[in-house]
C-alpha cells in the first residue's frame, strides 16, 4: 500500500462507533488530522474506555451521536453515505461478559448483524473494518499464534466477538460486502481506561505506579503478552481499511513480546520508582485465563507494510508522562 492514508481519507465520510473509547478517539483524532469528514457513535457505556475527555482538540471538528449502537433506529441513518465505517464499539470485559452474557451477546453479535444487514442493502459500498481480538484463539497451543489457529474462545466475550467478525466475513463471502477483520491484542497507550482493571490490566498498572501503589503480577508472571501501542493500532486500522485486497479477510495484530513479570520490571524502571510482586491468581480470572499469546501480523505486513513502530520503552514513557498530566480526566 503506497498511497499516502492523506489521499485516501482526505474528504471521505467516516463513522466510528465507539469513538469516544480508547482507540475510537485516537482514530478520530487522526481521521480529523487527514481530513476525513468524521462522525463518531458511542453509548458512554458504563465501565468501559468511553471518556469526553478523549476528543479534546477535535471536539468542533466531529460530530457526535450518543446512542447505543443497539438501537436500529439510531444507527441506520447514520449510516448512509458513509465510505468507511470503523466498528469499534464493543463490550470489552471478559469478567463482564460472564456477569451478563446478554448484554455481551447484544451488543457484540446482535447489533453487529442488523448492522450488516443495513449496509448490504442502503450503503454496500461502504468499507467496514471490525475490531475483532485475540480472545478468539482461547488458550494458544504455540506462539506465535497466526491466523490458520483454530478459534477456541474460553470465555462468553470471546465467542461474542467471534461471532461478530463472522458476521463481517460471511456477509462479504455471501453478498460482496467489503468487511475486514483486526484481531487486536492488548493495546495500550494514552486516554486507556485506567479506572480499575475491569476491562485491561496495563492501565490499571499505569495508575497504581503513579499512586506509588505496588504493581500486582498475578500466578508465575511468566505468561506472555504482546503490548501494541495505541497509534500503531490505528495505523493498522487504517491501512486495512484502505487496502481494496484485505476485503473478506482476516489479520492478527502482534507486538513484542514478554512475560508479565518483566514487564512490571520494565514499568517501574522507566516510571524511576515503585515496586512489583507476585499474588496468587483470583479464581474469577485463573478460569478466564489465556496463558500466554503473541500474535504473527506477517499476514498483515506481507499486505499493508505494516509493523508496530513505537517500542515498548518509547510507549511506556509516553503514556505514564499523559497521565502525570492528565489524571484528573480519567481517575
Ligand atoms: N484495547 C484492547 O486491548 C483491545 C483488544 C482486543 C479488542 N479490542 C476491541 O477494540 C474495540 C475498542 O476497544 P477499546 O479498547 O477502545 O475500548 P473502549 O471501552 O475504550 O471503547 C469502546 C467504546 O465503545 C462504546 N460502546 C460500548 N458499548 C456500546 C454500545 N452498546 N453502543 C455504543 N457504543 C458502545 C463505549 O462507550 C466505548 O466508548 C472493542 O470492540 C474491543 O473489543 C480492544
Amino acid at each position: 500500500m503506497n498511497t499516502p492514508l492523506h489521499d485516501i481519507y482526505a474528504r471521505k465520510r467516516i463513522l466510528i462507533t465507539g469513538g469516544l473509547g480508547f482507540i475510537g478517539s485516537r482514530l478520530a483524532h487522526k481521521l480529523v488530522e487527514l481530513g476525513a469528514e468524521v462522525c463518531l457513535l458511542d453509548s458512554l457505556a458504563e465501565g468501559s474506555g468511553a471518556n469526553r475527555f478523549n476528543l479534546n482538540g477535535i471536539e468542533s471538528q466531529v460530530r457526535v451521536v450518543i446512542r447505543d449502537v443497539r438501537d436500529e433506529a439510531a444507527v441506520t441513518p447514520l449510516l448512509a453515505g458513509q465510505d468507511f465505517l470503523f466498528n469499534l464499539a464493543g463490550q470489552t470485559s471478559h469478567l463482564g461478559s460472564l456477569q451478563d452474557p446478554v448484554y455481551d451477546l447484544e451488543v457484540n453479535a446482535l447489533s453487529q448483524v442488523k448492522l450488516l444487514e443495513h449496509c448490504r442493502e442502503h450503503n454496500p459500498a461502504i468499507r467496514i473494518v471490525f475490531a475483532g481480538t485475540r480472545q478468539v484463539y482461547g488458550r494458544a497451543a504455540s506462539l506465535p499464534v497466526n491466523e490458520q489457529a483454530p478459534p477456541a474462545p474460553i470465555d462468553y466475550n470471546g465467542v461474542s466477538k467471534l461471532a461478530g467478525e463472522l458476521y463481517h466475513l460471511v456477509c462479504s463471502r455471501i453478498y460482496g460486502l467489503r468487511t475486514t477483520v483486526l484481531r487486536l491484542t492488548n493495546i495500550y497507550g494514552p486516554h486507556m481506561r485506567v479506572k480499575d482493571a475491569r476491562q485491561n490490566f496495563i492501565g490499571w498498572w499505569f495508575r497504581q505506579l503513579i499512586e506509588g501503589q505496588p504493581l500486582e503480577v498475578y500466578g508465575t508472571g511468566e505468561q506472555v503478552r504482546d503490548l501494541i501501542y495505541v497509534d500503531d493500532t490505528v495505523e493498522a486500522l487504517l491501512l486495512a481499511a484502505a487496502e481494496p485486497d484485505s476485503k473478506g479477510m482476516v489479520y492478527n495484530l502482534g507486538g513484542q513480546p514478554l512475560p508479565l513479570r518483566e514487564l512490571a520490571q520494565l514499568m517501574t524502571q522507566i516510571h524511576g520508582f515503585g515496586t512489583w510482586g507476585l499474588v496468587p491468581f483470583p479464581g474469577e480470572r485463573l478460569r478466564i485465563d489465556i496463558g500466554s499469546y503473541a500474535g504473527d501480523y506477517g499476514l498483515l505486513h506481507s499486505l499493508t507494510g505494516w509493523e508496530p513502530k513505537v517500542s515498548l520503552q518509547d510507549g511506556i514513557a509516553r503514556t505514564l508522562d499523559f497521565y502525570r498530566r492528565n489524571r484528573e480526566h480519567y481517575w
